[in-house]
């Protein structure tokens, strides 16, 4: 796919077939992830990659939770059984880094940055992703919960992202004209 194309045609994909991810697709995507940018070339990040369905849902569960204690007022939305938060993804990568108060900042830098080369290898092959900003909150505020699915003593999470194929192709997207504040010349 032509590179271009596949940065405009990407989309964050909330709906998914039941299908399960091809272990070799996983794994070159994990590839494109380790070749991002990373500050000083400590390539900090660590995946941990969920298929069960029941540490998935374990997970949704507990961030509907995070949500409605932390943000009441938009709490209601997450009042429902429906997977809100993972869309009933059959896969969830949570991308960690070793707890280092010293590097916090670049770790979670390096982790978006494998993020995205991670959401454009998937649109290359024909699989959906989208960021799970919710997780973030559990994360923020419940880690211990994040532990309870899996994260190892000495890591934690900086981002997570759900991986499937798309059950719809997502409309096409819109973005504003790139605003140049000032070119200095
Ligand atoms: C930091 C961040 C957090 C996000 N969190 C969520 C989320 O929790 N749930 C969700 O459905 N989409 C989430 N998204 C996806 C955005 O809603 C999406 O990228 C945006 O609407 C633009 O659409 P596009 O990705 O299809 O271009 C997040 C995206 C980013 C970058």
């Amino acid at each position: 796919m032509e590179l271009d194309y596949c940065i405009k045609d990407r989309r964050s994909v909330r709906t998914f077939k039941e299908e399960s991810v091809p272990k070799e697709k996983i794994e070159s995507i994990l590839e494109a992830g380790i070749w991002a940018a990373t500050g000083m070339n400590r390539q900090p990040w660590r995946f941990i990659v969920i298929e069960d369905k029941n540490v998935i849902k374990f997970i949704s569960d507990e961030t509907k939770k995070a949500v409605r204690e932390a943000m009441p007022a938009i709490g209601k939305r997450f009042e429902t059984n429906e997977d809100v938060i993972c869309y009933n993804a059959p896969m969830l990568i949570l991308i960690c880094t070793e707890v280092d108060k010293n590097f916090g900042n670049l770790n979670l830098r390096d982790s978006v940055l494998a993020a995205q080369n991670m959401f454009l290898k998937a649109h290359e092959l024909g699989l959906g992703t989208c960021y799970m900003g919710w997780i973030d909150l559990l994360n923020q505020n419940r880690p211990e919960i994040l532990k309870k699915a899996g994260i190892p003593d000495g890591y934690e999470m900086q981002v997570s992202l759900i991986l499937g194929y798309p059950k719809n192709k997502p409309g096409s997207g819109k973005r504003n004209k790139a605003n140049v504040l000032k070119w200095v010349k």
